[in-house]
């Protein structure tokens, strides 16, 4: 499995992960929209030449925040998800980016858990944020050895 940067030819496959992965799903119109955002940045897990997750953030400020990030359900649970979200991280170290905020349905164990790995903590909380009146949690990460902007 390899990360590299998203182009127009993954839009097919990623527009499948995002819709069995989300509600709040995206149009191929607009992760093309996406990509030509100079703010933003998307890659994809490749594993034998097959797209099988991907994750984006957009850097403004000195604030990284993630958009979104998933991984094919077949193919969860093996550092795919892990290696898209330390990608973002080091794309925000690069950007002078100081910290990573997200924001993640209170009840999505998996992806709280794999936030917190990652030295992600919650910060705050937006009630009833979501569709189905569920909280949003706040997480942050602070990047250490860059100056405040
Ligand atoms: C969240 C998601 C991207 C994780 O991808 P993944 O490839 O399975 O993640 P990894 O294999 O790298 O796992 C990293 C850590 O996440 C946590 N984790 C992942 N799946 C988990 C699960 N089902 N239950 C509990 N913890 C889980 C664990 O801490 C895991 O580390 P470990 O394997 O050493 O225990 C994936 O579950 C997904 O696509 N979910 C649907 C989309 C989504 O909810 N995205 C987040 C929106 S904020």
């Amino acid at each position: 499995m390899k990360i590299r940067e998203m182009t127009s030819d993954d839009i097919g496959s990623v527009v499948d992960i995002d819709t069995a992965s989300f509600s709040m799903k995206w149009s191929g119109a607009e992760f093309e929209n996406e990509l030509s955002k100079d703010f933003a940045r998307y890659f994809v897990a490749v594993e034998n030449d097959e797209v099988i997750g991907f994750a984006g953030e957009w850097c403004v400020c000195g604030t990284a925040d993630i958009e979104k990030i998933a991984v094919a359900s077949e193919k969860r649970r093996s550092g795919a998800g892990s290696a898209l979200l330390c990608s973002l991280i080091d794309g925000a170290r690069q950007s002078g980016c100081n910290e990573v905020m997200l924001e993640v349905r209170a009840g999505n164990t998996a992806a709280r858990n794999m936030y917190e790995k990652h030295g992600f903590a919650e910060i705050g909380r937006r009630k009833g944020y979501y569709d189905n009146g569920e909280d949003a949690v706040i997480m942050r990460l602070a990047l250490d050895g860059v100056t405040e902007v």
